[in-house]
């Protein structure tokens, strides 16, 4: 189905036969692995998108009360939810650990003030590894002075003392990466923690590894499953779990928008599209140059392409086009299956973009359409 079909623009379309290609793959991790997977919905949360992971991982993995519950509408009683923040707000304790099966706390005083909240909950503790290979530190959970997860020295001060306690640690979570396609921190992770806290791997009963990672083509993932291999071996009991989120969904989301201006400034053209970065907060908070799939770089004609928003910055780059753009044109940002419409806000009243998914037939199926009153909504 080519972008024309559309019925209108700016439309999300998740690609059923590309998202199939990445859960083959996680399959393969469960099986040949002995991971466990957890999906993690911050990246998207489309309802429908959920339901067609659910079958395909060993639950959710959330990071507030909403996403958990509403990983537990999609899984029902079929698969595990796990929640991991650093800002659990006492009165919805109770609510989320009727959701959550595990939940993770970040902080040690976190960690006694509220695990005895956590009901029937199993309790873990996020540790901070401070070992990570992000360049950019506002991506980066292991930054100097970073607000997740227990260091591996506070953790060993406290060890003994939670451990004793009523309601001791059962997991140990931490999550260190960033789009990541090397899987060797991992090695030198778990090789701190069991330092760091000798025999805590035999007291637990599960490890969580966090996600962070791509599965791309012709990343090697043996030392994941070597990793795994390893641990499993030497501790025949605990649980191992990886949660990914972008790289599950991120290459099976386009963005379809249409050309609705086109003037020349000094140096360039300009080609003003009806979506925005509001739509893809991460090219204006990368500063990335997203990738348009009708751009060629031996193309004629070049374009600034601009968001509709007043934000002088609202840029998605300069892009080469064998053939002029024309008003009603249509151009598909590839790669925006993960964090844009999690991110994706109203700024300036402009609408959000319709959803639809793509099924292997080719037929596109609408799954929302958001129109005045949800905007309306917001502030009346
Ligand atoms: C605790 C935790 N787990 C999993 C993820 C998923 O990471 P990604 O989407 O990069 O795989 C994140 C992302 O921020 C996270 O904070």
């Amino acid at each position: 189905m080519d972008a024309a079909a559309l019925p209108a623009t700016p439309a999300v379309i998740y690609d059923l036969a590309v998202l199939e290609e990445r859960l083959q793959q996680v399959r393969r991790l469960r099986v040949q692995g002995g991971l466990k997977v957890l999906y993690s919905i911050k990246a998207c949360a489309v309802a429908e998108v959920l339901r067609r992971i659910a079958p395909h991982v060993d639950g959710f993995s959330a990071s507030s009360l909403f996403e958990a519950r509403l990983s537990r509408e999609v899984l029902g009683g079929g698969g595990e939810v796990h929640v991991t923040s650093p800002a659990y707000a006492p009165a919805e304790l109770e609510e989320l650990a009727r959701h959550a099966d595990h939940i993770n706390f970040n902080s040690i005083p976190q960690y006694e003030r509220c695990a005895p909240l956590a009901g029937g909950s199993r309790r873990g503790l996020r540790i901070n590894p401070q070992y990570s290979q992000v360049a950019d530190p506002r991506y980066d959970p292991c930054r100097p002075d970073s607000k997740l997860g227990v260091t591996l020295p506070q953790c060993a001060a406290a060890w003994a003392r939670l451990m004793k306690s009523a309601h001791p640690p059962d997991g140990i979570h931490f999550h260190s990466h960033c789009e990541s396609r090397d899987f060797s921190p991992l090695r030198e992770i778990v090789r701190r923690i069991e330092t760091a806290l000798p025999g805590a791997l035999r007291q637990v009963r599960w490890l969580n590894l966090g996600g962070g990672y791509l599965l791309e083509e012709g990343v090697d993932v043996s030392v994941l499953t070597g990793l795994v291999g390893d641990l499993k071996h030497r501790h025949p009991d605990l649980a191992v779990y990886f949660e990914p989120g972008k790289t599950l969904v991120n290459e099976a989301g386009s963005l379809v928008a249409s050309v609705v201006d086109v003037f020349d400034r000094e140096d360039v053209r300009i080609a003003v599209l009806d979506t925005s970065v509001n739509h893809q907060p991460e090219v204006f908070e990368y500063q990335r140059t997203p990738y348009v799939r009708e751009a060629t770089a031996a193309g004629a004609h070049e374009y600034l392409l601009a968001g509709g928003t007043c934000l002088a910055g609202d840029l998605f780059g300069r892009h080469r086009f064998s053939e002029p753009l024309k008003i009603g044109s249509r151009l598909t940002f590839r790669g925006v299956g993960a964090y844009a419409l999690a991110k994706a806000h109203r700024f300036n009243g402009h609408n959000l973009p319709a959803i639809y998914l793509r099924l292997p037939s080719g037929e596109l199926r609408l799954l929302k359409q958001y129109g005045y009153e949800d905007y309306r909504r917001r502030w009346c």
